[in-house]
């Protein structure tokens, strides 16, 4: 449709239409399965036939059958017949479950993201959606809080790579395509750092610190042309994100010009009045269309006081106009006018989700994911011998992580048979029982008996973890060790004088040093989805090498949180870094992770081709700036050092982070062959959000960091200009 079409359709709308075009609901309410009344506190009005065949998008778990049914009667009882879009949460996967975000991050690997989103695109699509609700683009910094697991990490230059790889991956160039669906960046903004770790809690944060860590990731998938943003739970700045007009109007709007759809998010309208900042729905209503929310996802109060709102001047027509007009261009945009069954279709969903193709793209990037800490020349193994395996995670399906509503348990790959797949009945089991699930409840102790089993081995695997509903959505935790029983096992077969490789499958970062010195190897598996246990044993027997890099820092103790790379320095930074009873700094940094090889590196060179004669500043305008390091592979294994670029403005106007990562490059080396990798500084990097929020570049020292990992650093400070 032209644009002069979609004004002549708004022109023949009703105000209820209107309104209820601005209005998500479940699926079964517009199907009359379930009760027609609005939800949310506020909901207690049964909408009526009018007003639900008016409802502008459904939110489901559904299939291409159901969702075809759906668009079918609706569209049959409409009067205006603007199709429903169709939305679900497809956050790491449809069917085939790749490995959760927290892990995708890890892989730094972008384009391997960008496929696997464009699988899930197509799985997603055929099942009859137009739009997920993915990517989650808050930075986090805090393991306690459930949702890290979807976020791609602690560093906003990773982030942003991601968000915008996924945006890709969903949309491509054009999201009415086939295969292709909508992407909605949420939660913004700064979701991503409640206040103690607990869920939908206060987010208090100066707005440099909202500038330089968490406002980047949004941006990247909005400047990718993510088609939606969803406002967040959260309070910024003691004002709630969904009635923001400092987030909603000032910054995304006006600042980033996006032209799309927000969305709030599920009945976070009304939750700006336990909030405090509105006292019913109707100031609710007010302030949130005010902000700038054109769409409620499932309060209802859009649906029950925006027309009265309206009527009475609170809220112009214009502005109700523009929010429905961005709706329509959605609509338009996905090519709904003109078919509003999209990809929805029950053969191909059949043969397409969860096929041989889509399995082997999540087998590379539960690979790629997984991140090798520990190795005293254990791994790889050798499948020529007999092999003990326990622990509550060698048997269980439960391998997808939270957010998999469509992932199925049988399509999963556990650790047993990945690893029964290398060797066969060489492999033995013992204390397998899974995590209870209650997680204040521990496995049962069977280390006696796994000892038994074990006596013939003398390498044993322990898969070990949190289970995967200790994390997601409203799934906050205090503990971060493994339990009791788990430790116990890791310990004994140790003390009994095995080998001891752990696999750990956790959504969030735990506290491994209590099982560091028991355990010869340690592999960080996640959470990795429907190919996990293949990807274990590609990574364990070497037919793959570990290349996973943390995208999170790992505490020696949960007392150290939030600890994170890209701090702000003190000026004692020697007593501020350290607790009296901990030892300093993380147990793991970020950007770390162990490959099969080893590494030799030389000292970086800067190359300056507007370097001045006799001057030390290396003078931007006048030419690039050219860093580069060797790097050599001294073991006897090909391998892929992951080059890491951190950047650090030593005398700006406002403090700035100690380490930024500003660029990282994989490359492949033979044993003993030796390359150079060099990175352009530009001013972009350079640059920061001053107090003023302005973007500026400030001459003056600079650091330039190169190597392996945030912790193991080369550095040379040098004047730039
Ligand atoms: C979550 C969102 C999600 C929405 C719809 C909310 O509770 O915060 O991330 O997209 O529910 O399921």
């Amino acid at each position: 449709m032209h644009k002069e079409q979609l004004m002549q359709l708004l022109d023949k709308m009703t105000l209820t239409e209107k309104v209820m075009q601005m209005t998500q609901l479940r699926a079964g309410m517009v199907r009359h399965t379930q009760p027609g009344e609005v939800s949310g506190d506020y909901g207690t009005r049964m909408l009526s036939n009018e007003e639900l065949y008016a409802t502008g998008s459904i939110l489901g778990v559904h299939d291409a059958q159901y969702l075809i049914q759906t668009q079918k009667e609706y569209l049959e009882s409409s009067r205006c017949k603007i199709p429903l879009l169709f939305a679900n949460d497809v956050i790491h996967g449809y069917r085939t479950i790749f490995p959760i975000p927290l892990a995708q991050g890890c892989s730094f690997d972008p384009e391997l993201i960008r496929d696997a989103a464009e699988i899930t695109a197509r799985e997603t699509a055929v099942a009859g959606f137009h739009v997920t609700y993915s990517p989650m683009a808050d930075l986090v910094r805090d393991p306690r809080w459930g949702r890290i697991m979807e976020s791609p990490g602690e560093d906003p230059y990773l982030v942003g790579l991601v968000t915008e790889a996924t945006v890709q991956g969903y949309q491509g160039d054009d999201p009415s395509a086939p295969g292709r669906i909508a992407a909605c960046v949420k939660h913004f903004a700064g979701y991503g750092q409640p206040e103690g770790g607990r869920e939908y809690n206060t987010v208090d944060m100066s707005r440099g610190v909202l500038r330089d860590f968490y406002l980047p990731g949004y941006k990247k998938g909005i400047d990718a042309g993510a088609a939606m943003v969803m406002s967040s739970y959260n309070v910024v700045d003691r004002v709630p994100a969904s009635c923001s007009e400092y987030l909603l109007q000032q910054i995304l709007r006006e600042e980033w010009g996006f032209p799309g759809v927000v969305i709030s998010d599920y009945d976070s309208i009304g939750q700006t009045i336990p909030h405090g900042a509105a006292g019913d729905a109707f100031e609710a209503g007010e302030k949130c269309i005010q902000a700038g929310v054109d769409m409620d996802m499932m309060s209802g109060i859009y649906a029950v006081t925006l027309k009265t709102l309206v009527e009475n001047g609170s809220v112009s027509m214009k502005q109700l106009d523009a929010a429905v007009l961005r709706i329509l261009e959605l609509k338009n945009k996905l090519g709904l006018f003109e078919n509003p069954y999209k990809d929805a279709d029950p053969e191909l969903e059949k043969q397409l989700h969860c096929c041989p193709e889509h399995r082997a793209v999540a087998r590379k990037l539960a690979v790629r994911s997984m991140v090798l800490l520990k190795n005293e020349n254990v791994l790889p193994l050798t499948a020529d011998r007999k092999l003990g395996l326990a622990g509550p995670m060698a048997k269980t399906r439960k391998l997808l992580g939270a957010w998999a509503e469509m992932g199925r348990f049988e399509d999963t790959v556990t650790v047993e048979t990945g690893l029964r797949a290398v060797l066969g009945d060489r492999l033995v089991t013992a204390m397998t029982a899974e995590l209870p699930g209650d997680d204040r409840e521990d496995v049962p102790d069977e280390t006696e008996q796994a000892l038994e089993t074990f006596r013939d081995c003398d390498i044993c695997v322990v898969a070990v973890g949190q289970p995967s509903w200790s994390i997601g959505e409203g799934a906050s935790k205090t503990d971060l060790r493994l339990s009791t029983n788990q430790e116990k096992l890791i310990r004994c077969l140790k003390a009994a004088g095995k080998t001891v490789v752990t696999v750990v499958f956790s959504g969030r970062p735990l506290e491994l040093a209590p099982i560091l010195d028991s355990s010869d190897a340690v592999l960080q598996a996640w959470f990795p989805g429907t190919e996990g246990g293949n990807a274990v044993a590609d990574l364990l027997f070497g037919k793959e090498n570990p290349t996973g890099r943390l995208s999170m820092t790992f505490p020696r103790d949960k007392g150290q949180i939030p600890i994170y790379y890209n701090r702000y320095n003190t000026g004692r930074p020697s007593y501020s870094l350290s607790y009296r009873d901990c030892q300093e700094g993380p147990l793991f940094p970020f950007g770390y992770g162990l490959t099969y090889t080893q590494f030799k590196w030389s000292s970086p060179q800067i190359r300056a081709s507007g370097q001045r004669e006799g001057k030390p500043a290396h003078c931007l305008e006048d030419g690039e700036l050219t860093v580069s390091i060797g790097v050599k592979n001294t073991g006897d294994r090909e391998g892929e050092p992951l080059v890491q670029l951190y950047l650090r403005d030593v005398s700006a106007s406002v403090v700035r982070p100690v380490k930024e990562l500003k660029g990282f490059r994989r490359i492949t080396l033979k044993p003993g062959e030796e390359q150079t990798v060099s990175f352009v500084v530009d001013q972009q990097m350079l640059s920061f959000y001053n107090n003023r929020e302005r973007f500026v570049f400030e001459p003056g020292w600079f650091d330039i960091m190169l190597g392996d990992n945030s912790h193991d650093l080369q550095t040379q400070r040098i004047w730039i200009e």
